[in-house]
């Protein structure tokens, strides 16, 4: 089921990210800010019980772009499609808040998220220099969420 995070979400939204990040994890206080006061949703998958990955959309009053700020699923619940139900969901979301196009950054060397955008229709709009705090560069990408004709 995918539902919108809560408060009470955020031990097991922090354990994802020690599971899924090595650099650049959210914490507790930024956790708090975005669930409460950024202009933000923040969904997760959950069955049983188990919070399996969620996303993070950003929105900028004046802007037409949405940003997937945060994105994961946990390691044991890897290659099962949460990855593309939540990337779909999150797509939904923007569109509903009439934002025509969703951009995210990801690591030069995570390759799965770059083959999982690039078959889900993102294009690479460039490489950002030394963008994590470890100073790997970031890959920008891009979808355009209407039809274009
Ligand atoms: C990238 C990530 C979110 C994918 O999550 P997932 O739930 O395993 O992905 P899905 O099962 O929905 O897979 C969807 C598609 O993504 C791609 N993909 C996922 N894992 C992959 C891997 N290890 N290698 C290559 N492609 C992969 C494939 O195209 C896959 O489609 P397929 O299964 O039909 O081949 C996950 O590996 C993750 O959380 N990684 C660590 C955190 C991270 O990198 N977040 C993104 C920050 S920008």
């Amino acid at each position: 089921m995918i539902r919108s995070a809560k408060l009470k979400d955020i031990d097991r939204l922090l354990e994802i990210e020690q599971d899924c990040f090595r650099t650049d994890q959210l914490s507790r206080r930024n956790f708090h800010y975005l669930l409460t006061k950024a202009n933000a949703q923040t969904i997760v998958d959950e069955v049983n019980g188990a919070i399996r990955g969620y996303a993070m959309l950003l929105f900028r009053r004046g802007t037409a772009t949405a940003r997937l700020y945060s994105f994961a699923t946990a390691t044991k619940f890897r290659r099962q499609g949460v990855a593309i139900k939540l990337l779909t969901t999150v797509e939904e979301k923007a569109k509903a808040c009439h934002c025509l196009l969703l951009r995210l950054e990801t690591r030069s060397d995570n390759l799965p998220m770059q083959q999982l955008v690039t078959e889900n229709g993102y294009k690479k709009l460039g490489v950002v220099a030394d963008y994590y705090q470890d100073a790997m560069d970031a890959i920008r990408f891009e979808k355009c969420l209407v039809a274009e004709e």
